[in-house]
């Protein structure tokens, strides 16, 4: 049985770790997956695997630091696909050593929040046309360690990766809430995920201490990729959570976020800003003929 056969997916950091094993599983459950990668070498070896099933895979290539790299991918995926079902906003880097984007921007916080703040937006459009779309919000828990500093969001004053990372999460959780309260009546969900702690690449790329530390002793007591990617497979093929909008999952179910997740003066500042850094709103676009000759009803 194909319970997602005739769906388009759009999965971001989908050459390796939790990305790869969601775009896999629903590859398997008949879905059409659009890997997002950012390098072809590894996009395509990941493509290659996950098609190796018969499954029907694309890879676009984005680098989620690079503004004009994001809307080259989503023009190229409008360019192939009139609608988009399910978008799983998941690449992420963890980096102990501060780094800056060509436009001056820290790159945690680039690529992190503003990587998923523009391709959800870019691809708004496209959801819309999907009439039941569901955009999954990869976070983390360690957003419940993060405040949200609006005096020093590049983290310029006394870097710390983990400072950087925690926040950078926190601002997916604020994202994903703020989206939910302003898609309107668009027949979108949206919802937060903490995976777990997994075992994948994940801070690989730092080197040193940190680096042996993720690669040796992580995998002894973490979950793996497969179990880290349940509850981001749940949230996008399972009929029980059609409709649920704006929760944090972790586990397979709604939980509670952090207090200041909660925080909506915040998540409206933090809106603005991200709207001045990318230069995007929320289009406020019509809804599908479909759907209001309906009288409005849509089964999300
Ligand atoms: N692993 C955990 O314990 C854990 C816990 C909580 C939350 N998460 C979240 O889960 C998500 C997936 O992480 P993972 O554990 O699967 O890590 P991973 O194995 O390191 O995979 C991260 C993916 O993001 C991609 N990526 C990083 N920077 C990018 C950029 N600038 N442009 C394009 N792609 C970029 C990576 O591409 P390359 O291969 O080219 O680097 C890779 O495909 C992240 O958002 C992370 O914050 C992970």
């Amino acid at each position: 049985m194909n319970p997602m056969q005739g769906q388009i997916c759009l999965v971001t950091g989908a050459n390796a770790g939790i990305g790869k094993q969601t775009a896999r599983e629903l590859a398997q459950r008949g879905a059409t997956v659009v890997l997002v990668a950012r390098n072809r070498e590894r996009g395509e070896a990941a493509r290659a695997e996950i098609a190796a099933g018969e499954h029907s895979v694309e890879l676009l290539l984005a680098d989620f630091s690079s503004p004009a790299s994001i809307r080259a991918m989503t023009e190229a995926f409008k360019a192939r696909h009139d609608r988009l079902d399910v978008l799983v906003n998941n690449a992420g880097v963890y980096l102990m050593k501060r780094e800056e984007t060509a436009d001056g921007l820290e790159m945690t916080f680039a690529v992190n929040h503003l990587g998923y703040f523009m391709t959800t937006l870019l691809l708004w459009d496209r959801l819309l046309a999907a009439r039941s779309a569901r955009v999954i919000v990869l976070a983390s828990d360690a957003h419940r360690q993060a405040k949200l500093n609006f005096d020093d969001l590049q983290n310029r004053h006394k870097y710390a990766g983990f400072r950087a990372y925690a926040q950078s999460k926190l601002a997916n959780v604020l994202f994903a809430y703020e989206l939910d309260r302003r898609r309107g009546d668009a027949p979108i969900t949206i919802n937060a995920v903490h995976p777990g702690f997994v075992a994948s690449n994940f801070g690989r790329n730092n080197g040193g201490v940190a680096g042996l530390f993720m690669t040796r002793v992580v995998p002894l007591f973490a979950k793996t990729v497969v179990e880290g990617a349940a509850t981001s497979v749940y949230l996008a093929s399972s009929p029980e959570v059609a409709g649920i909008s704006g929760q944090y999952f972790t586990n397979g179910r709604a939980v509670k976020s952090a207090p200041q997740s909660y925080d909506r003066a915040a998540a409206e500042r933090l809106w603005t800003i991200s709207e001045e850094l990318t230069g995007l709103r929320l289009p406020n676009l019509a809804l599908p003929d479909e759907r209001r000759e309906n009288g409005g009803h849509t089964d999300l």
